[in-house]
């Protein structure tokens, strides 16, 4: 029995749903703790392909609850068909509880979130436009709409009259663009409310009871440690916490309760929106690593986009491993390197002739750096169809150890393909 958190520690995409999934038959519960629907969580199981943004991919356990915690924002009507579409499919999502602490996402947010960017020009983020800074902006401005308000409609006028009030006068002045309607905003977060009403609670004594009768938890994590708030690539990050910072505040966890933390890594490195990435490849390397065409190919699972592709950056893996007390790696898309003859690691940043050995706080800086790599032999045969540790090729296993090595953590999860039973458990969490 054991609190784990699931971590994304590069800029997202690391493979976390896949590797939820896996672990969620044994655990009683399963917390997305952070982040909103940026996120898009790929799980491939029994039931087939789901893309999930904002439910746990715990869901698929009946068993299992699944909470959405207090950390995390949301967008009802995204979320309503998100529950629509799984239920369509024939899962079950009696399973679920949303945190009444989460803040809402409100249509404002979506539109601040896109005049932002236009304002930017080039300096744009690249946001995924879904109005996510916005809404933990207006959070620690304590401007928010919680979850808990959407189920009170008297509260939520009250509280909906003093922020539009805000939200249009900014609107109409700062953007220049026509003010919101009450009403209409009014009747249509009501309607949300009342939909989402059976799932909204008070998710403290679930979670306290959880850890009272020693259950096994997950904690889901979203985006990545690259993209975090303080310890990102800012301003190339999203606004919340992907940390375990993030993971024990998001979910309503004392630090003291996690027993292991599991950094999921892509086995190279991905990126999506604009931010520093100094082991950046192009031409044909980049083609071998984005794998256009294959279900797994990398395009952005929110919004798709290409993603920017590129060599396992040692540098950044080690100081998201410091920084969170990662102590348990899961490699995902070994598979993807099969059949690549020479495999580069970035062990190292070069800036003005110096060697620097972690990432720069400027992006102005990081993005000058140079990358000093280090080359290892590929194993040219495929691993997508083993599961253990001693048949995957010898240089597959140098690969993945010298990665564990430059990380300082061990390896728990090898991941060799995107299915339910792709993976070579080597030292399991639960
Ligand atoms: P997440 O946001 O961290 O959950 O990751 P995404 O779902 O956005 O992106 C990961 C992609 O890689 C998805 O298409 C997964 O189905 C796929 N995937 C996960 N693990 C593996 C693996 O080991 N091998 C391959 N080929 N694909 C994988
Ligand atoms: P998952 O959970 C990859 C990126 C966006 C953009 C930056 C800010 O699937 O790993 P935002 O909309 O959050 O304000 O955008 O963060 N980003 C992600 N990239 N995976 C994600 O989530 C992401 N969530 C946000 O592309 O660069
Ligand atoms: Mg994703």
């Amino acid at each position: 029995m054991a609190v784990v958190a699931v971590v994304g520690a590069q800029w997202g995409d690391e493979g976390k749903g896949h590797i939820v999934d896996i672990l969620a038959a044994r655990a009683q519960t399963v917390i997305r703790y952070g982040g909103g629907n940026n996120a898009g969580h790929t799980v491939v199981n029994r039931h087939g392909t789901f893309k999930l943004h904002m439910v746990p991919a715990g869901i698929f356990e009946p068993a299992t609850l699944n909470i959405v915690g207090n950390g995390t924002v949301i967008d009802p009507k995204h979320f309503l068909g998100e529950l629509d579409g799984l239920t369509a499919r024939g899962i079950v999502v009696d399973n679920l509880r949303i945190s009444d602490r989460a803040h809402v996402i409100m249509p404002y947010h979506a539109m601040q979130d896109r005049f932002d960017e236009a304002l930017k020009g080039d300096a744009k983020i690249g946001t995924t436009g879904r109005g996510i800074g916005p809404a933990y902006a207006d959070k620690m401005a304590r401007i928010g709409i919680r979850v808990a308000d959407l189920r009170d409609p008297a509260l939520f006028r009250e509280r909906l009259t003093a922020v539009l009030t805000i939200k249009n006068r900014l609107l109409t002045t700062y953007y220049q663009a026509e003010p919101l309607d009450f009403e209409t905003i009014y009747r249509e977060y009501v309607a949300y409310g009342q939909r989402l009403a059976p799932y909204i609670a008070d998710v403290y004594p679930d979670v306290q009871h959880a850890l009272e009768s020693n259950q096994s938890i997950l904690l889901e994590g979203a985006q990545g440690v690259l993209l975090d708030i303080d310890h990102g690539t800012y301003p190339f990050v999203t606004s919340s916490q992907p940390g375990i910072a993030g993971a024990s505040q998001g979910a309503g966890i004392a630090p003291s309760e996690i027993d292991h933390v599991m950094g999921v890594f892509k086995a190279y490195a991905t990126r999506v929106g604009s931010g520093p990435f100094p082991s950046e490849v192009d031409g044909v390397a980049a083609d071998a690593l984005r794998q256009m065409g294959k279900p797994w190919a990398e395009v952005g699972t929110t919004t798709g986009r290409l993603r920017r592709v590129g060599w396992f950056d040692a540098v950044a893996a080690r100081y998201a491993t410091r920084l969170n007390g990662i102590d348990r790696l899961a490699i995902t898309k070994l598979d993807v390197l099969d059949e690549v003859a020479e495999i580069s690691i970035c062990v190292g940043y070069r800036h003005n002739g110096q060697l620097i050995n972690h990432p720069p706080s400027q992006p102005e800086t990081y993005a000058e750096v140079e990358p000093v790599y280090e080359v290892m032999p590929g194993w040219l045969s495929p691993t997508q169809g083993v599961r253990t540790w001693a048949d995957l090729p010898a240089n597959a296993q140098a690969y993945v150890n010298r990665l564990a090595e430059l990380c300082g953590a061990q390896v728990s999860m090898v991941s060799v393909g995107p299915g339910h039973d792709q993976i070579i458990e080597v030292m399991p969490v639960l």
